[in-house]
């Protein structure tokens, strides 16, 4: 039975734990080929198929059906492997996610969605140190997501022979450290791009903000408010201009 603590809702979704009277949604969409090979395993051919994946590899605590409160519709998958099971070679307190969304509900800001609150419940309940994350070269999109959601692009590629394509098509790595992770989910769109995106003219200082211990941000008002040693030196707005409030040798960095 799904306990209250193992259920995450946001705006548009509930993140729950898998049921057998899922099958026929997980068919729907996980036979489509232009999902399963993306994430490295092949489409279903049946429900029977779908049915028995629910009962060998998401009956667990580190899976969950992604459902649309709109429809109640199952529409994809999200979850976690812990350290052994992971294809990276993470830590122990580390996890590595994956995650897929049916098709025809693409490019709306879903899986985007569900990963922010995934996030969040792996640094509030879980506490692990760092998430890490990985997509094939030829799938940018996940790739985007996992920028969106301050992932970091460690440079590193690999090859997961036990993944569908896996032998000929190199993996990105990505990593998010929990400790500096800041929730981006509530702010503005317009700052979020301004500090995320590479040409963003906040970038210099998102990336100042998480290299520096001594820097600390909140997400307030969908306003960035940055503190340096507690007290608070800057506040970042998507359309007004940036408030300073004491010198600080981060606001060089404003461009
Ligand atoms: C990857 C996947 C989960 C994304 O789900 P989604 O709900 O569409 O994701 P979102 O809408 O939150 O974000 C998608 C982003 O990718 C961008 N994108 C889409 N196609 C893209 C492409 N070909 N190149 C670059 N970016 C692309 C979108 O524009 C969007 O970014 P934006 O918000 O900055 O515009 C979904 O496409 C999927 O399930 N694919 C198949 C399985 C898979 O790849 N799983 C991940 C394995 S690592």
């Amino acid at each position: 039975m799904t306990k209250e603590s193992d259920i995450i809702t946001t705006d548009r979704l509930i993140l729950r734990r898998w049921e057998e009277s899922d099958a026929d949604d997980l068919f729907k969409y996980a036979s489509d080929p232009d999902v399963g090979p993306h994430a490295g395993w092949p489409p279903h051919k049946n429900t029977e198929e779908s049915l028995k994946v629910i009962q060998d590899l998401f009956s667990n605590n580190c899976t969950w059906a992604i459902e649309l409160k709109e429809t109640k519709e199952v529409i994809g998958c999200i979850g976690y492997y812990l350290f052994g099971m992971s294809n990276i070679d993470i830590r122990e307190n580390d996890a590595e996610i994956g995650y897929w969304i049916g098709k025809p509900h693409w490019n709306k800001g879903l899986c985007t969605e569900a990963l922010q609150a995934m996030i969040h419940y792996c640094k509030e309940k879980k506490n692990f140190d760092v998430l890490w994350a990985d997509f094939f070269v030829n799938n940018p999109a996940s790739g985007r997501v996992m920028v969106k959601c301050g992932f970091e692009d460690t440079g590193m590629m690999n090859y997961c022979s036990h993944l569908m394509h896996g032998e000929n098509t190199p993996i990105h790595i990505m990593r998010l450290n929990l400790a500096k992770y800041i929730d981006t989910s509530e702010m503005c769109s317009h700052l979020r791009k301004k500090l995320m995106e590479p040409d963003g003219i906040y970038f210099q200082i998102w990336q100042t903000v998480k290299r520096d211990d001594s820097l600390k941000a909140v997400v307030r008002n969908r306003q960035l408010h940055i503190y340096r040693d507690d007290k608070k030196i800057i506040v970042l707005a998507g359309k007004a201009q940036p408030k300073v409030i004491r010198d600080d040798e981060l606001c060089n960095l404003i461009r």
